[in-house]
């Protein structure tokens, strides 16, 4: 019997689940005391009328023979399918249904794709970038390249930051930073890894928040994108599913490798090791685009959008270098008076009672750094740049 060595590469524990256990050691020793949590980028405004309506018709089918549903098709239901189909299309991206995949999520298919690949390739991943794609290669034993964002690139790397690899990560708007990338940019990466023989992994978790019609909401949007790239989305940032659990994976059929369709090898991935996401989640999803289901959604993103921007004119005003939180939930800012990014962690705990998430936990090129979620209730987010402001006023 022989362990997967690889896991021995990893950190002891998934970044979020460090910050959560110092947190809950924080609150032990400070009973009464509010910390407000502005670290992970979790949800807290709760699903919308249309989803949650949705959703009850379904249990009610459930519990019928007539409508009851057991097994579904392992890449989602036609009607969920078509509806994100037809979503596409509004950005003018032509995909047909079985290029869609419906999963429990964006994490767990950036993390199975793998199996669709070989394990002796190499990994371009961003630095810092989301710690799924470092983790999920490193147990997988691929080397890994990385690829530097810095202030210099307004941390929006492009080819020439990184030593090349034939599996691109790219995240936009980027989890942590909330930089985007610009349709200009998006194309050299798509005639790079065409020229190439890579394949661009399109990380689009956080596509709603993009309110700038100049800047690209889907790497589908770029000429030559169907042939070198697979694009991951999710409805736990655009429509509250953190606890839900739905998303979904777009794999074109012209994305062919050593004479392979890689569609067909992640049909039969899925297929094999995943049974579906729930029936009565799926209806849920379908009901985001509907008229009043987008209004919604565009209602609350609009909170979270708000959160950012008061989150940004603090910073602004304490003089903080920062980045995003314009077109993205998240705000990068420069740990002031040179502090590393966990020592900054522990000031803001300590003293401001305000969690959010060291940039050096989203990889080495994030350090010094760190990262403010807007996903709070409104009160909360006020509350903690109040309290910021106190400290460094
Ligand atoms: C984050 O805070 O980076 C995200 O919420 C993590 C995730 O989406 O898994």
């Amino acid at each position: 019997m022989q362990v997967n060595q690889n896991f021995l590469n990893l950190e002891d524990s998934y970044l979020f689940s460090t910050i959560a256990r110092k947190v809950n050691e924080f609150q032990d020793a400070h009973q009464g005391e509010k910390v407000i949590r502005l670290g992970i980028g979790d949800v807290t405004l709760p699903l919308t009328k249309s989803v949650v309506s949705a959703m009850q018709e379904a249990v009610s089918e459930m519990s019928k023979s007539e409508t009851f549903k057991g097994y579904g098709p392992e890449q989602g239901y036609d009607f969920l399918r078509n509806a994100i189909k037809d979503y596409y299309a509004t950005k003018k991206v032509e995909l047909a249904a079985d290029e869609i995949f419906v999963s429990d999520g964006a994490k767990s298919d950036l993390g199975n794709i793998l199996d669709i690949f070989g394990t002796t390739g190499t990994s371009l991943i961003p630095n810092p970038v989301y710690p799924t794609y470092l983790d999920t290669n490193t147990m997988a034993g691929r080397k890994i390249n990385f690829l530097n964002g810095n202030e210099k690139n307004n941390f929006l790397p492009m080819p020439e930051d990184g030593d090349g690899g034939d599996l691109i990560y790219l995240c936009s708007p980027n989890n942590p930073t909330g930089a985007t990338y610009t349709k200009e940019q998006l194309k050299i990466w798509v005639d790079y890894a065409n020229n190439n023989g890579a394949v661009i992994l399109f990380d689009s978790a956080y596509e709603f928040f993009v309110k700038d019609a100049e800047l690209p909401t889907s790497i589908f949007e770029i000429d030559g994108a169907k042939t070198c790239a697979i694009e991951f989305c999710s409805f736990s940032k655009t429509a509250g599913f953190t606890g839900t659990r739905c998303g979904y994976t777009v794999v074109p059929q012209d994305l062919v490798r050593e004479n392979i369709k890689l569609n067909k090898l992640w049909l039969r991935r899925q297929t094999t090791k995943f049974n579906g996401v729930p029936y009565i989640i799926q209806k849920g999803a379908a009901a985001v685009f509907t008229p009043e289901g987008q209004k919604e959604v565009e209602t609350n993103i609009r909170y979270y959008l708000e959160n950012a921007k008061i989150i940004r004119d603090a910073f602004k005003e304490l003089g903080f270098w920062f980045v995003g939180g314009d077109n993205s939930p998240y705000i990068w800012i420069k740990c002031p008076d040179n502090l590393d990014s966990w020592t900054f962690f522990d000031k803001l705990l300590n003293e401001a009672h305000v969690v959010g998430t060291p940039g050096v936990g989203f990889g080495s090129g994030g350090e010094g750094y760190f990262r403010i979620s807007a996903f709070g209730a409104r009160e909360n987010v006020i509350e903690a740049m109040d309290r910021i402001k106190k400290l460094y006023k």
